[in-house]
């Protein structure tokens, strides 16, 4: 029989992260350099072809649900061809993006007649002035436009991701919980993890998200714990009383979730990535169309993987780690 994925601590891996892309149309703060990046040279880049070969063999390894992440997902060209490639591999049962939403809209109907499940668009203030600062140039109503255009579809449920960045967006924690109150959306407050950028940035904005609880607390809303929203990412789902959406808290820094990390990632240039914390060093390429060694690369891959990253040792002002942390940028992973 196939070997199934399971790390050397028993975690059971069905979900894989790809990264189509490392370009982005925007350059976020905390994501990429104000100069912007040099990019992968496209023949670097792994072909849709390749990407659907290696997605056949680890669904037959146990991967269920697919994400596909940037970069940008969305600049890649036809998109939409290689969700339909995936779409058609038995066993994956779930293909999610993750993409800024700007591109989204008019290509949300295409997108899910292909085969993609669902959305989660990053969104860090709803304010124009300041979606522009943080994004370095965005324009915040085409987000917008495209969740309505995902509602309208039915690409839902919509996650929201907001990076919660002290003095930056903490002040709209309020009207991002309220986005939920008549709309399929659930927003997913996200710590600030100290990944590819200085130390100094991250001290500066990171906050902790028991910020959250106490916007509500003045708000005087209720809201009771909710299980799951499809999908089995790391957030805590709270409703408020009577709203159709939810909100989740992602607190990788202060509490991680490593003990239930289901995930393993494929960078756009074919590196396999067992942590997103650490540094990888299997590169699919040089094995794709001999199934066997390719299954015997992943087998390789996740037994490297380490139980937990240590980015909480940031908090405690200590930054020894026992492994070599990764030296990508966010927008890279
Ligand atoms: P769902 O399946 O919809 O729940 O998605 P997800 O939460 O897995 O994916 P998404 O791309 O929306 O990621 C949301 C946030 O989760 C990211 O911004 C990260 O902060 C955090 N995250 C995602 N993957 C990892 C991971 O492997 N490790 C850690 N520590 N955090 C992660
Ligand atoms: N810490 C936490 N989340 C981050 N993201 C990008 N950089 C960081 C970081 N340093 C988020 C984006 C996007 C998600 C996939 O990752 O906001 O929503
Ligand atoms: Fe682009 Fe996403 Fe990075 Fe922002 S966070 S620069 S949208 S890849």
């Amino acid at each position: 029989t196939v070997p199934r994925l399971v790390d050397s601590f028993g975690r059971k891996h069905e979900y894989l992260r790809i990264s189509v892309t490392d370009r982005c149309n925007l350059r976020c703060v905390y994501c990429m350099p104000e100069e912007g990046m040099e990019f992968e040279p496209s023949d670097k880049i792994l072909t849709y072809d390749e990407i659907a070969d290696v997605v056949r063999v680890v669904a037959g390894m146990g991967i269920s649900k697919i994400r596909l992440t940037g970069g940008e997902p969305l600049v890649r060209k036809e998109l939409e061809k290689l969700v339909d490639m995936i779409a058609h591999i038995p066993g994956i049962e779930d293909i999610a993006l993750t993409t800024n939403g700007i591109f989204l809209g008019p290509r949300a109907a295409k997108l899910k007649e292909a085969g993609l499940t669902r959305v989660n668009i990053s969104l860090d203030s709803l304010r124009p002035d300041r979606f522009k600062m943080i994004t370095r140039g965005g324009n915040v109503q085409k987000v917008l436009d495209s969740i309505d255009t995902c509602l309208k579809v039915g690409l839902t449920p919509i996650k929201l991701n907001v990076l919660l960045m002290k003095g930056i967006n903490d002040d709209e924690i309020a009207d991002f919980i309220s986005l939920t109150k008549d709309r399929d959306i659930h927003v997913r407050f996200i710590e600030y993890m100290p990944i590819g950028h200085s130390d100094e940035q991250w001290k500066k904005l990171y906050l902790p998200l028991s910020t959250v609880k106490e916007v509500c607390t003045q708000q005087e809303w209720d809201y009771e714990s909710v299980g799951n929203v499809k999908g089995n990412g790391p957030a805590q789902n709270y409703r408020l009383k009577g709203a159709v959406g939810s909100f989740g808290l992602i607190h990788p820094v202060s509490e991680h979730f490593c003990q239930s990390c289901n995930r393993l990632r494929l960078t756009a240039d074919g590196y396999i990535k067992p942590c997103l914390a650490w540094t990888e060093q299997f590169q699919v390429r040089n094995v794709i169309g001999d199934d066997e060694a390719l299954r015997h690369m992943f087998l390789e891959a996740i037994g490297t993987k380490p139980e937990h990253h240590e980015m909480y040792k940031f908090l405690q002002g200590g930054q020894e780690t026992s492994h070599t942390p990764t030296h990508r940028r966010m927008s890279q992973i």
